[in-house]
């Protein structure tokens, strides 16, 4: 597998949708940040391996075995993966990243006297877990909205051994910036603290190595998401020392995570098992780690070079294009993978988003991207500002929602995807689009009136029964 004939291997990749006034159009996939399209390599692994599909751990069927032995493998792969010592560090499986951080938070024995240090720029995936259980301090960005190393520095000296845990993004989902980790590790170690590294933007795109144990740039906790990762099976990871889940209970119980239950008394399992309650995600499991060989196959170092380019080619027409603000760093796109976040002079976001989508065949997100604070603050939403909006919210009305739009990159986006997006922009900025547009006030959305696509003519489902307000108001990724 080489990265020119990746493009075949994206199933539907040549996928063609309908756009305003009837024709269809090949679909230009531009939101791989929230989840990437399923690689052929990991629909093979899973066709292979569900005639032998059978549940897994103390079966004793050959089915069974060999299950169980195909997905003791994958948690393996997955921590060499991203560079784990797995003589003293255990992968477990879990449904996403979200979920491996709110366990991580669960099991991290903190009280409001211990601090966590996060910063403005997460997904709130790693903000919200850790205030419900310790005092979290946010740090702050620098004006080019970079993570402000030196606060980060001031408040781990100011609170020496206070602070547990510095919880920090691998890579931004709004900006793409990629954090120092190793850098932040060894600061946070120094202070008596430990990392974790939410890798949910950084897996697809650079290679990790956490490390050995002993070093001190060392990366003691990790995240990741398989949907991010061209294996949307529906299993993320948590990887961590062997000895921190041996301790305590786990957060979630039942079967699996027990050795021997009495009636008063019950005898955990060792981890992994311990932290992954009832019955598994076996196919979640096998394609994480078929996912991981093939981007393997590629090199990760391809895929950042491959991808560093379409940066490059893409900031070059971004910047000599009237009308488009960029947020974030524009320069040293080495720093960032491929998120570029941006909105059209004079066009609201979600309008920007819409004609993108109804007239130009091109899928991309936008929104606050589930990190509300840091888009506020790269928008320069001062505090009245955000207060009025976040009571027009409150009282059901998105029409005015802060945000930006996202284009975000897989490692098979191509200089052709990169032109799609220019060019609906340019006809975007000089009003050029055919459409009339109407916002729904509950969602914030736009939609082109006449544009009723008819999705059960490509997937057959039941009609849902819940109106599209009471389904469309939350946002992901
Ligand atoms: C940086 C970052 N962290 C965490 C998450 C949450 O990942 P998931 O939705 O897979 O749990 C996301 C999702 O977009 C993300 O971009």
């Amino acid at each position: 597998m080489t990265l020119q004939n990746l493009r075949e291997e994206i199933v539907g990749i040549d996928a063609e949708v309908p756009i305003l006034g009837g024709d269809h159009r090949r679909y230009v996939f531009l939101d791989n940040a929230a989840s990437t399209p399923a690689l052929r390599g990991v629909l093979r692994a899973v066709e292979q391996f569900l005639p032998w599909y059978s549940g897994v751990h103390r079966g004793t069927g050959f089915k069974s075995l060999l299950s169980t032995e195909v997905f003791d493998a994958a948690h393996d792969t997955v921590g060499r993966f991203v560079g784990a010592d797995l003589r003293a560090n255990t992968v477990i499986f879990v449904k996403n990243t979200t979920e491996a951080i709110n366990k991580l938070a669960n099991r991290a024995r903190l009280g409001r006297d211990d601090l966590v240090l996060t910063s403005v720029m997460e997904h709130h995936s790693n903000d919200l877990p850790w205030r419900r259980h310790a005092t979290v301090h946010h740090v702050g960005v620098t004006r080019d909205g970079r993570l402000d190393l030196a606060a980060l520095q001031r408040l781990l000296r100011e609170h020496q051994r206070r602070v547990k845990i510095v919880a920090i993004h691998g890579a931004s989902n709004i900006t793409g910036l990629l954090a120092p980790v190793h850098e932040i590790a060894e600061l946070a170690h120094r202070a008596g603290a430990r990392i974790f590294v939410d890798a949910a933007q950084l897996a697809a795109h650079r290679a990790i190595d956490m490390l050995p144990d002993d070093d001190p740039g060392h990366l003691d906790f990790l995240a990741l998401s398989a949907h991010k990762m061209y294996a949307p099976f529906g299993t993320g990871a948590l990887i961590g020392p062997r000895a921190f889940f041996e301790e305590g209970e786990p957060d979630a119980v039942g079967g699996g995570v027990v050795d021997i239950v009495t009636l008063d008394e019950a005898v955990w399992n060792r981890p992994p098992h311990k932290e992954e309650a009832g019955s598994p995600n076996v196919l979640g499991g096998v394609a994480l780690a078929a996912a991981v060989r093939v981007l393997r196959q590629i090199g990760m170092e391809t895929i950042a070079s491959h991808e560093h380019h379409l940066m490059e080619y893409a900031y070059a027409k971004l910047s000599a294009m009237r009308g488009i603000t960029l947020y974030g760093p524009t320069e040293n796109l080495t720093e960032k993978v491929g998120v570029i976040p941006f909105n059209v002079t004079g066009v609201h976001h979600a309008l920007t988003a819409a004609i993108m989508g109804t007239e130009g065949a091109i899928g991309v997100r936008n929104g606050c991207f589930c990190a509300h604070p840091y888009v506020k603050e790269l928008l320069g939403v001062g505090l009245e500002e955000d207060r009025i909006l976040t009571a027009e919210i409150r009282a059901g009305n998105r029409s005015r929602l802060p945000g930006m739009v996202r284009a975000s990159l897989g490692c098979y986006t191509n200089e052709e995807d990169i032109d799609a997006l220019m060019e609906m922009l340019e006809r975007i900025v000089r009003q050029e689009y055919h459409g009339s547009y109407v916002q729904n006030t509950a969602t914030g959305a736009f939609l082109a009136e006449g544009f009723v696509p008819d999705f059960r003519a490509y997937v057959p489902f039941d009609e849902p029964t819940t109106p599209p307000e009471s389904r469309a108001a939350s946002e992901a990724s």
